[in-house]
């Protein structure tokens, strides 16, 4: 069944007025789990106990407000536009005015586990249509799943848009309300799953579409007030550049004016050559700027010029001798036992206000590098045959200016991946895989010499994970892309990594069992790389020396690939200084452990930093972990 379905409410009709549609759908079902947040960080290894199945549904969000008068929509009559597949629209280039949205629900999937009853029927929503809603309106989607049972199914969904309330009504239903304005144009897709009440892995899950249009009248859309982003107070020594990049931000899409209220003398504010919207700050301080120094900036909104914002940012210029360590550093110790010790490098750390000192701190401590966000797919490769090396390339040009060993991460990852690489067809999969990895490994085949090939491919149970490319090429492809960086990486380390296998468990059980399959299919797998996302009530260091041992005698190397140790339940900084100690004597002692590397090395920029997990403060203090360390690596 097709539907062209355009609203034809004309938009003073709407202002002020809602949008509630009352959706129940139609039968189908899901092969989803819960929802996969692609930004979603795998749960902290746990001390022992694996961690908690991820709520099947989320927090109930305030109560709904009675918003007024409510419409419905019209359904247009039948027919009229060819069938649209909305996937392949470009929108970029489409005008959304010109495009009606063709009603073609996706093929819902139920996901039928074993055993089900004949008599219970899987939750249905009544009706789920494509909606077409203007920029400016408020619309409430309510969402009602309904079971043959009388009882209420629970109920999920995909990532809404970032403005967008998601209300508990308290009655099962829930409703999401949202206001889009003119950047939201265009199309954007919600997949709804209902679970059901006496099976919960027994779901339907059912896609909508919802297009917004600019109404006729623009002035109808509320303006609202411009921000400024990307400022975060810092430390820096005196000498040291400050680069800030400020974004003036608008929710309607303009971009007024912005600018710097009192700039210190010598310093400049000129715009981001690509980016309309950023302004960088450049300013080389001096000893004459000691102390807390603000620098206030100011936006004015595009359309309304007596909306103003402004912000300010504190930097705070010490003296350079404040970040003197006694003793020998981190790096002249690892390097005279010809160790790999190592951290890994923030996204585009040169855009940062403290870059000098983040520069000067990690060239002081670590002879190898990994790349923590800047080779991951979503960054490099956002669209089809469109590639951004900019901030993986001024890494390795870091790494070898500073004389680092280099650790690519991650080729081949069910995270981050980019929306046209979650869509292709899965016969489309492999190739793709393989191309990426050609392209990636290629460019830097001279200068990076250890890969994890694949990350994190199996379960906590020890499964495989459900991903893009084991749902395209079963368990294959993992091998295949060992073979494939092979051909690209002809001396290089490649590696299988994954968090939760540093101890005896079920996954490490299971990684055991792959990597002994794929040394056994001849599969070019150089070793393994253990994570180790730890928190300071991890106690099981007797199973990782026995877990680490029974991977040596495979003959596979081993490297603790991204280790951080968080303070938690009352833990303390000794306690963690202490098991950052015993996870480096674990290495040390090991002969078949290449490579101790920290996922991060202050916690300002820690993926976890409300735990406090890495070696330095966020105004880069070494801790007590660091002292423990060059106590370690100097024999003590
Ligand atoms: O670059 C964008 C920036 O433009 C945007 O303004 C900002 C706010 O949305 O997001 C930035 O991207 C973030 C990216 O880190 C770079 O900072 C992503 O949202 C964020 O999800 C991403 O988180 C990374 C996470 O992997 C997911 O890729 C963490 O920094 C990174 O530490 C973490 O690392 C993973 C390993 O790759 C694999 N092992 C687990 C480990 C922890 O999850």
């Amino acid at each position: 069944m097709t539907m062209t379905f355009v609203s034809r409410l004309q938009p003073s009709l709407l202002t002020g007025l809602t949008l509630a549609l009352l959706l129940t759908g139609c039968g189908g079902g899901s092969n989803s789990g819960a929802p996969v947040d692609d930004d979603m960080d795998p749960p902290v290894e746990a001390p022992v106990e694996p961690d908690e199945t991820p709520p099947l549904d989320d927090t109930p969000e305030a109560p709904v407000m009675d918003d007024g008068p409510t419409i419905n929509l019209p359904e247009t009559d039948q027919g009229g536009g060819d069938d649209i597949d909305l996937d392949n629209v470009d929108l970029d280039n489409v005008d959304p005015e010109t495009l009606p949205i063709t009603l073609t629900p996706l093929p819902a999937v139920t996901l039928s586990p074993e055993g089900i009853s004949s008599d219970n029927q899987p939750p249905y929503f009544d009706d789920l249509t494509d909606q077409v809603i203007f920029a400016g309106q408020e619309m409430n989607l309510v969402l009602a799943p309904k079971d043959s049972s009388g009882q209420v199914p629970g109920l999920f969904t995909s990532a809404l848009p970032p403005e967008a309330q998601y209300i508990d009504n308290f009655n099962g239903t829930r409703t999401i309300r949202w206001r889009p304005l003119q950047p939201d144009v265009g199309i954007i897709s919600i997949t709804v799953t209902a679970i059901d009440p006496v099976v919960p892995l027994y779901r339907i899950e059912k896609t909508i579409r919802i297009q917004i249009v600019m109404p006729e009248d623009e002035s109808t859309i509320p303006n609202l007030p411009p921000a400024i982003n990307g400022i975060e107070d810092s430390v820096v020594r005196s000498g040291d550049t400050v680069v800030l990049l400020v974004r003036a931000v608008d929710p309607n899409g303009t971009v007024g004016p912005l600018d710097a209220l009192n700039l210190p003398p010598g310093a400049t504010f000129t715009q981001h050559p690509e980016e309309d919207d950023i302004k960088i700050l450049r300013w080389t301080t001096t000893p004459g700027d000691f102390g807390v120094n603000e620098l206030r900036f100011r936006t004015t909104d595009a359309i309304d010029a007596s909306m103003k914002a402004d912000k300010s940012f504190f930097v705070r210029v010490a003296d350079p001798s404040e970040f003197d360590i006694p003793g020998e550093r981190l790096r002249a110790l690892a390097d005279a036992r010809s160790f790999k010790f190592g951290y890994a490098s923030v996204l585009r750390w040169y855009n940062m206000p403290d870059a000098d000192l983040y520069a000067a701190t990690a060239a002081q401590d670590f002879n190898i590098v990994t790349t923590e966000n800047s080779l991951k797919w979503g960054l490099v490769n956002p669209l089809p045959e469109q590639y951004r090396w900019d901030a993986a390339d001024e890494l390795v040009r870091f790494a070898k200016q500073n004389d680092m060993v280099i650790h690519g991460h991650p080729l081949v990852w069910h995270r981050q991946l980019p929306q046209w690489v979650q869509k292709l067809k899965p016969e489309d999969r492999r190739n793709a895989m393989l191309k990426f990895i050609r392209e990636v490994v290629n460019r830097y085949n001279n200068d990076i010499q250890i890969w994890d090939v694949v990350n994190e491919a199996l379960e906590e149970d020890g499964s495989f994970r459900q991903s893009t490319w084991f749902d395209a090429m079963g368990s294959s492809y993992i091998a295949s892309a060992f073979k494939q960086a092979r051909l690209y990486s002809r001396n290089g380390e490649l590696l299988y990594n994954d968090y939760d296998v540093a101890w005896e468990n079920a996954k490490s059980d299971a990684m055991y069992s792959l990597v002994q399959s794929l040394r056994a299919s001849d599969t070019p797998i150089n070793g393994v790389g253990f994570q180790m996302h730890l928190t300071t009530a991890f106690t099981d260091y007797d199973s990782v020396e026995r877990n680490f041992q029974r991977f040596a005698d495979l003959g596979l190397d081993i490297y603790i690939t991204e280790l951080d140790i968080g303070i938690v339940d009352g833990g303390s900084e000794q306690q963690q200084a202490e098991a950052y100690r015993k996870v480096l004597s674990l290495c040390l002692n090991q002969p078949a452990c290449q490579a101790y590397q920290i996922w991060g090395f202050t916690d300002r920029y820690s993926w976890r930093k409300e735990t406090s997990p890495l070696i330095f403060t966020n105004s880069y203090q070494p801790k007590p972990a660091w002292f423990a360390l060059q106590s370690l690596l100097q024999g003590d």
